[in-house]
């Protein structure tokens, strides 16, 4: 059974979720699939997984210093293991923002790694005020007015397209079919 590994880096949990929809759709597809959260299993042996697929949030415009020091640690097994990236983040609740030249999260995040051959999804992420402590929900809704998002205090919204999702967990299977990969 081909195996992957989902590593992702996560603050309020919502990339997490992304990650176990994408592990049940490969799981579907045949592949066996492990959850790593980055930063916590620092250990694990990743060699022997078929493929990765890193998944990590933007905060204050950045994915975390974690997840740019994995990449850069890893690029040769990375480069070997059919990986795929994404990013999740409030931008890319507009579709346009959905591509890798058009969100800047991840348009600037690229510059600064130098893995360039990742397959790539984005998509939206979540806001829900009352969770978040006074800096933070003042700092996220003043994004959202600069975006023209929701600002509502008792705005709770899930702003990613599942469908999407569902389609980028079965490109990620497809990535190792070895009737495409020679
Ligand atoms: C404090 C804070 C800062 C954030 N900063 C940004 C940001 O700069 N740009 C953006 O598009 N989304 C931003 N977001 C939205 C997150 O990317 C979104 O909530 C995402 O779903 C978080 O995923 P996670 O739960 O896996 O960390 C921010 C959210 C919080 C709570």
């Amino acid at each position: 059974m081909r195996s992957i590994a989902f590593v992702y880096s996560t603050v309020d949990g919502h990339t997490l979720e992304i990650c176990e929809r994408l592990a049940g759709v490969v799981e579907k597809d045949g592949f066996s699939a492990t959850l790593l959260e980055l930063g916590q299993n620092v250990d694990i042996d990743l060699q022997p997984f078929d493929q990765i697929v890193i998944g990590a949030s933007i905060r204050y415009g950045k994915h975390r210093p974690v997840v740019t020091q994995f990449i850069e640690d890893n690029i040769e097994l990375l480069d070997s293991k059919h990986a795929a990236f994404f990013s999740v983040n409030a931008v890319a609740r507009k579709p346009e923002k959905r591509q890798p030249h058009t969100n800047p999260y991840v348009r600037k995040f690229l510059k600064t790694i130098s893995w360039q051959r990742a397959v790539i999804g984005i998509f939206g992420g979540k806001i829900n005020y009352s969770m978040y402590r006074f800096w933070d929900r003042t700092m996220i809704r003043f994004i959202m007015w600069m975006t023209r998002g929701p600002t509502a205090l008792d705005t709770n919204v899930d702003f990613t397209d599942w469908d999407e999702v569902e389609v980028f967990g079965r490109a990620i299977g497809e990535l190792s079919d070895p009737e495409r990969v020679k």
